[in-house]
């Protein structure tokens, strides 16, 4: 058989993780180091500041995850490490470490493509074959794919500007929900969508996104600005309360979340359309994978829910701690490509990151 336990790095972004995972779907051991919290006080991420919080934690970060799992590096059978796409700063660090580990240890080295381990995470956790459909959503990744292998990906769809995840943040900085205490640990797109339980989503309209568009990309700045101008006549007209914050908030964030939920679900629904018609999904195989951390909004998840219920299609999504940038999703792609024989790099040396 294929046993194996892979160690996986993830560095593109802002979150240093590493895991040990088995073929079985078993996380042995991981550990996971997040900047969010540094980079929200520098209102975005700082790509200089993210490679040196890289630096700085990685070596901690992958020890721990040996050590959570009682292992040592002759314990893995191969180093999967994150390359593409991401920010180069951060990559180059993990590309760099997961080199450094692969060479001492004389593992074979597996490049990763971040968006594609995020697409195959749900098979760790649940029986789901190839191929399926797979929306990606979060602060930096909005697509929309068929996964019809571990290495072959049919793109349908993508953002034409922001992600949704980066409109969440953008509109709840521009609320100041952070100035509210119950909401200062939380994610933009967590903030809008606890307070949007208190508002009501009729009470500012939206327009339809995109409606002309034939085909399947989304496109969010709209929507986004829509927001933006709104809260500017707000707070021209009625003021801001002590804590900066507009008074009608939670009709806002309940407005804005489902206008991004409308159409987040109608370019799905085209998405479902286009592979009827061009009999890309066999009927056994009507599934729709949901990931990113957007994959966590219940609400979204409900709406998309409907949508599936409708087109006849079963919805996955993972856990919210595996729909996040972390080092399980990293070291499960490479169990996948390890199982079917493919990614592994002949030469250790070729392997580059790539930004785009
Ligand atoms: O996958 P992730 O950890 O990082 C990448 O962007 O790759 O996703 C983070 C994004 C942030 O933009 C955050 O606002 C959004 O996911 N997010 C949410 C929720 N939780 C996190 N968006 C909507 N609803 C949520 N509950
Ligand atoms: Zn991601």
């Amino acid at each position: 058989t294929n046993q194996c336990k892979i160690l996986g790095i993830e560095t593109s972004c802002d979150d240093t993780g590493c895991a040990i995972v088995d073929d079985s779907g078993n996380i042995l051991g991981e550990a996971l180091n997040s900047q969010q919290e540094i980079h929200l006080n520098h209102g975005g991420i700082v790509p200089p500041v993210a490679r040196d919080l890289h630096l700085k934690n990685i070596e901690h970060v992958v020890q721990s995850a040996l050590k959570n799992a009682n292992m040592k590096l002759e314990d893995v059978d191969a180093i999967a490490t994150t390359v593409k796409p991401g920010l180069s700063l951060s990559l180059l660090v993990g590309m760099k470490y997961g080199k450094k580990l692969a060479l001492e240890s004389q593992k074979p080295f597996i490049p990763i493509h971040h968006m594609e381990a995020h697409a195959l995470t749900i098979r760790m956790v649940q029986k789901v074959e190839f191929p399926f459909l797979v929306l990606l959503i979060s602060g930096g990744h909005c697509l929309l794919a068929v996964a019809r292998n571990v290495d072959d990906f049919l793109l349908l769809g993508k953002s034409r500007d922001d992600a949704p995840g980066e409109a969440f943040d953008k509109v709840a900085r521009r609320l100041k929900l952070r100035n509210r205490p119950n909401f200062c640990n939380m994610s933009g797109g967590a903030a809008i969508e606890l307070a949007a339980q208190q508002g009501d989503p009729l009470s500012l309209p939206f327009p339809a996104v995109m409606s002309h568009h034939r085909d399947c990309d989304f496109s969010f700045a709209g929507l986004k600005n829509k927001a933006r101008r709104h809260i500017i006549d707000q707070e021209e007209n009625f003021g801001v309360g002590e804590d900066g914050i507009i008074p009608g908030v939670h009709d806002v964030c309940a407005s804005f979340l489902l206008a991004v939920a409308k159409h987040l679900c109608r370019r799905v629904e085209r998405a479902m359309e286009y592979i009827e018609l061009k009999c890309l999904l066999p009927p056994s195989n009507r599934v729709l994978v949901v990931s990113g951390g957007v994959a966590s909004n219940k609400y979204i998840a409900r709406m998309l829910g409907v949508v599936c219920r409708e087109m006849k299609y079963k919805l996955a999504i993972p856990p919210p701690k595996l729909c996040t940038d972390n080092g399980v999703m990293i070291a499960w792609n490479g169990v996948e490509k390890w199982r079917a024989g493919i990614g592994i790099a002949q030469n250790i040396d070729e392997v580059d990151i790539e930004a785009k």
